[in-house]
């Protein structure tokens, strides 16, 4: 922890006195690692202008989420749902995060059925009726990430893919709903893991959410198979995605050894998620884009 004077300027960048402005919350924190909590270090806290350009970033994503929502159907291949995610982002300014991000390929990850996250969009994958796929969307607008995804479903789809999706939905609302100022990761992990498992589902492991805002992948590392009262205290001002991947069938997954990329469900059985980025606030949570 940085030891400032306390009428030093704060280091949050308010141009107020230490004293008045995060003192006291510091100590706060201390108290929290004294008792051998994970605290957050005041670099992922965001201040009123960073989140301001975060919000900004997050409109584009979610207008070019919408924009797929409106056009995806079946007979398109991901690649064009590719093409529709470069043009959207770049019109509005921004530019696609996953682009050339650890060489990934294109501007977007669309995972279908089987496939759980960072599917390759290509000519070869047509979408076809009964379908549900996950259409991954990152944007980088003046500096700033934003990062959501939705679940789409092609035409009539299975009552039991159906129902993957939705409950993988239900699952995103109760973790969101357990995020609050002081209070741990670990409880949103845990109701989003224990209403996938009480619906006959399993959770992913390996793979996660993160902090966001001034890179893509920050601090912390967003897990759901964590219990409540664990993992990193919340603090206003903390940004980062929820983005649970739950499956129909095993938890276990497998990387294609082909791309490096495409994660696949071990038994090939249907994978869902769902990802929105939230806002630790005063008083709760602000969505920022979904
Ligand atoms: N959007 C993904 C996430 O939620 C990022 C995948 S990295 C990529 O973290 F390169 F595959 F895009
Ligand atoms: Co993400």
């Amino acid at each position: 922890m940085e030891l400032i004077g306390r009428n030093e300027p704060c280091w949050c960048g308010s141009g107020q006195k230490y004293k008045k402005c995060h003192l006291a919350f510091d100590e706060k924190l201390e108290e929290y690692r004294r008792k051998g909590c994970v605290v957050p270090s005041h670099h992922i806290i965001k201040t009123p202008e960073q989140i301001e350009g975060i919000r900004q970033s997050a409109k584009i994503n979610i207008a070019v989420l919408d924009y797929v929502a409106q056009h995806i159907r079946a007979g398109i291949t991901t690649a064009e749902i590719d093409r529709w995610v470069f043009e959207q982002t770049t019109q509005a300014g921004g530019i696609p995060a996953p682009l050339n991000y650890q060489g990934f390929p294109n501007s977007v990850c669309t995972s279908v059925n089987d496939q759980v996250c960072h599917g390759i969009p290509s000519e070869e994958d047509v979408l076809k009726e009964g379908d549900i796929i996950n259409v991954d969307v990152s944007t980088i607008y003046h500096g700033f990430y934003s990062d959501s995804s939705r679940m789409f479903c092609i035409g009539e789809v299975s009552p039991e893919k159906k129902r993957l999706v939705e409950v993988t939905k239900e699952c995103v609302q109760l973790g969101l709903e357990q995020v609050k100022p002081w209070g741990f990761l670990g409880d949103m992990s845990q109701a989003v893991y224990d209403h996938a498992v009480k619906n006959g589902y399993s959770v992913v492991h390996e793979i996660g959410g993160h902090g966001i805002g001034l890179e893509f992948h920050e601090d912390p590392w967003v897990g759901y198979i964590f219990k409540k009262g664990t993992e990193m205290l919340l603090v206003p001002g903390m940004v980062f995605t929820i983005e649970p991947m739950i499956n129909m069938g095993t938890h276990e997954i497998f990387v294609d050894d082909d791309n490096g990329w495409t994660v696949y469900t071990d038994d090939r059985q249907p994978s869902a998620q769902w990802e929105i980025q939230v806002l630790v606030t005063e008083t709760g949570y602000e969505v920022l884009c979904w």
